[in-house]
């Protein structure tokens, strides 16, 4: 099979490593695909953007693709999932309609009100002097969302009414998101512990991943501003055998029950961002793809292949299936450009990477590096990310940090904390 994979990350670099390993697979054309994954056996990148719909229906049929597989969310959103299925070919992502779960908080969080699938307490408004009016008369914290997509950065805890009339104002008056800010919701803000569960999903059975753990701010104990995420892990022991069975019987199959009885079967990775505390566990919000950090330590501990799961998925007929994993835990940890989430510079040397691999089961996923002069060189806020696997999660950390403090360049920016709440578990 030939596949076509979109995106350019460090999530697309790890599915690309993956899918090349699958014996279904002859070669992963990635679109843009980047450095990294070039550098894959059966693997190459295409200089397409992730958004040009007509121009990746173009590359799928003159190479004649056989299944195609979606990183991020925007294309989605766009409707590439209809437009390749419009035209009969195959695609492992979910159409417009059911990307409005990521799409749209609105979308979302009516959605989940609907169908009592457990979520923060909330107000939808359209009008900035209502939304004010309600932020004069609510408790603190609290937490505005923009509706539509703003890469990661349209949601606003807010610890005061200062803060929360400045966000407001922000995405409401200044539009800092465009048209995603034409509405905002306003939630209550849960406390407890994130987690990321993340599944298969064929429109009517689920086949779930294992939980995993993200790190959305840039600095450790989780400090500062947050980013697309610093590292994660797989397993999360935050997710009992028992809130396994609550995730999927509570939130994972009723999203997806939900979203067929809308008209809108939901076919690739469903994700929910989760609050746990102790056993009450609500949705934060959804994805849907998989999480970047959260794939590299998902597919590097992934046993099975996901391609038959893929093919499944797309012609209806997941349930039953199940995934084998290695009995061995994973951890990313994220090298970032100085600056990110704010301006950083680019084109900067990086040195390491070859003697960092050289240590057994780890793996250096690219996600902004680029090749200038014959040099690998930074190109992107989130550089690379560094994932190690190991029997027992404190081995895992400290071998994934014993290949980070092998790469260098200048500024080099990572938590040194990741991992650190699983090893207090
Ligand atoms: P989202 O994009 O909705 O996942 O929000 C990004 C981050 O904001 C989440 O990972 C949480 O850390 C935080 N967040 C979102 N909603 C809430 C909430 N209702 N209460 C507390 N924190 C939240
Ligand atoms: N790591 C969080 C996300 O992919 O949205």
């Amino acid at each position: 099979m030939k596949v076509l994979l979109i995106g350019s990350g460090g999530r697309e670099h790890t599915l690309a490593w993956k899918l090349a390993q699958s014996e279904l697979v002859n070669e992963v054309i990635a679109a843009p695909g980047n450095i990294g994954i070039s550098g894959e056996p059966k693997c190459k990148s295409v200089n397409v953007s992730s958004e040009d719909i007509p121009g990746l229906l173009n590359l799928a049929t003159s190479e004649k693709i056989d299944l195609t597989v979606v990183g991020p969310e925007a294309p989605l959103c766009l409707g590439l999932a209809d437009a390749f299925a419009s035209r009969g070919l195959k695609v492992f992502g979910p159409s417009s309609k059911a990307a409005m779960l990521e799409g749209s908080k609105v979308f979302s969080k009516t959605l989940m009100q609907k169908y009592s699938i457990p979520t923060a307490n909330f107000e939808v408004f359209d009008n900035f002097d209502k939304a004010r009016a309600l932020l004069s008369s609510c408790l603190f914290p609290t937490v505005i969302k923009a509706d539509g997509l703003a890469a990661g950065k349209g949601v606003f805890v807010c610890k005061d009414r200062t803060e929360a009339y400045e966000a407001l104002d922000s995405i409401m008056n200044r539009r800092m998101f465009g048209i995603a800010g034409d509405r905002v919701i306003i939630e209550e803000c849960l406390e407890g512990e994130e987690a990321s569960f993340i599944a298969f999903s064929d429109g009517n059975s689920v086949v779930p991943l294992a939980g995993s753990q993200d790190h959305k701010a840039v600095y450790d104990d989780d400090k500062g501003p947050n980013t697309g995420g610093m590292g994660a892990y797989s397993p999360a022991p935050v997710i009992t055998e028992a809130l396994h069975e609550k995730i999927m019987n509570d939130i994972m199959i009723p999203t997806v029950r939900a979203l067929e009885s809308e008209g809108a079967p939901f076919v690739g990775f469903l994700y929910a961002g989760l609050m746990i505390r102790n056993d009450e566990v609500k949705v934060l919000e959804y994805n849907v793809r998989l999480g970047d950090p959260e794939a590299q330590p998902l597919l590097f501990r992934m046993k099975s292949d996901p391609v038959p799961l893929m093919l499944a998925a797309i012609e209806r007929r997941l349930g039953g299936m199940t995934i084998e994993w290695m009995d061995e835990d994973s951890v990313c940890v994220v090298m970032a450009s100085k600056g990110y989430p704010g301006a950083y510079e680019k084109g900067l040397e990086i040195t390491g990477i070859r003697r960092a691999e050289e240590i057994e089961d780890v793996k250096v996923f690219i996600a902004g590096a680029q090749k200038k002069n014959g040099m690998l060189v930074t190109s992107g806020g989130r550089v690379l990310g560094v994932t190690a696997r190991s029997k027992g999660i404190g081995s895992a950390i400290s071998k994934a940090y014993q290949a980070v403090t092998l790469i260098k360049w200048d500024g080099v920016h990572f938590r040194n904390d990741i991992g650190k709440k699983a090893l207090g578990r």
